[in-house]
């Protein structure tokens, strides 16, 4: 007796392009991203439209982040031949998904998105505007245009996701059913903190890149806030409450030496400069690969280029069919 095989699970993610990622990255989404390769067909986009949602007055640097951006998910092991990769404004069905399923997404849903307001308030008037309203709406269209199922993204996606399902279902309720609900796959890996403990962002200064010199690594680890209890050396320390401790278990410092540095802090032998040094050295010997591939990548950006172009004729393959399939289901 034969069965079917089930069909690999489809995967699709995105970042807006910022320029460079920083390990916060790395251990979050992009691992999943790299990993999701091993069991799945995997899509992963630039997103530069969405990047206009907050963006649009200064678009000088949009192509050219999204360069560095690519430059670092190749330099992670992302790879070109197994995997999609491509920018969102070369596969112009995402516009006119969104378009389609805005007719039919209710304002409440968008307005109660919980970033929404919140952002609002943070940003301004300056994105007071429909394509910031819609900016979930434009990231259902991104997914369900490849019938993906698996949406590897952080924590913080989490609302954008639940509002893509319920625009799925009310889609296929009116139409019949054409898109499968997408599920979040989140990374197990804790929130990871930026060197003074405040949330890692580029423009906080805080954030270790990777493509980050060795220079940078000992500076930014140099500055990092230990155990704020531990005022001399002969005091002993709090691991647990230690941003350079849950970094050294993140970096996957081997056993013995992270048993080690546990029990020479707690017993007040080991200070945190010199547990410092360890770290930064244990970063380094991490990031040294990375950066060098990411380094062989910059120097030919036409490569890059070359691989968007080629990620973009893929997806469109796949993307025209669906899409096709949406507007027949729409009487269109
Ligand atoms: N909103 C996502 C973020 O900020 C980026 C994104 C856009 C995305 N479209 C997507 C993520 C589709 C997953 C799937 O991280």
């Amino acid at each position: 007796m034969s069965t079917t095989p089930p069909a690999r699970a489809r995967v699709f993610s995105g970042m807006r392009p910022t320029g460079e990622l920083h390990i916060g990255h790395l251990f979050g989404a992009l691992g999943n991203w790299v990993r999701m390769q091993e069991e799945a067909e995997c899509i992963y986009c630039v997103v530069d439209l969405h990047a206009l949602t907050t963006g649009y007055e200064d678009v000088q640097g949009i192509r050219r982040n999204g360069q560095l951006m690519v430059a670092d998910w190749l330099a992670v092991g992302i790879d070109p031949e197994r995997s999609i990769m491509f920018r969102q404004s070369d596969v112009s069905e995402h516009a006119e998904l969104a378009t389609m399923l805005g007719m039919i997404t209710p304002l409440s849903w968008l307005e109660r998105v919980p970033s929404y307001k919140g952002q609002l308030q943070e940003l301004g008037e300056s994105i007071d505007t429909f394509g910031f309203l819609g900016y979930p709406l434009l990231q259902t269209a991104d997914i369900i245009l490849y019938k993906a199922t698996e949406v590897p993204v952080g924590q913080d996606q989490l609302p954008h996701l639940e509002l893509a399902r319920e625009i799925v279902r009310r889609f296929n309720n009116l139409y019949g059913t054409v898109f499968p609900e997408p599920k979040a796959r989140l990374a197990e890996v804790p929130l990871i903190m930026g060197v003074d403990n405040r949330k890692m962002s580029k423009s906080y200064g805080n954030a270790i890149t990777i493509g980050a010199t060795d220079e940078e690594i000992d500076r930014l680890v140099g500055s990092m806030v230990t155990d704020p209890q531990r005022i001399r050396k002969t005091d002993p320390g709090r691991p647990e409450v230690c941003n350079v401790w849950s970094y050294h278990k993140l970096f996957d410092t081997p056993q013995p030496e992270l048993d080690a540095i546990y029990i020479g802090c707690t017993t007040a032998q080991l200070g945190c400069v010199q547990d410092k040094r360890a770290l930064a050295e244990t970063i380094k010997t991490a990031i040294r690969p990375i950066r060098a591939r990411r380094a062989g990548f910059l120097e030919d950006p036409d490569r890059i280029d070359e691989i968007l172009a080629d990620g973009a004729r893929r997806a469109r393959a796949i993307a025209a069919p669906v899409l096709a399939e949406a507007k027949a289901a729409m009487g269109l």
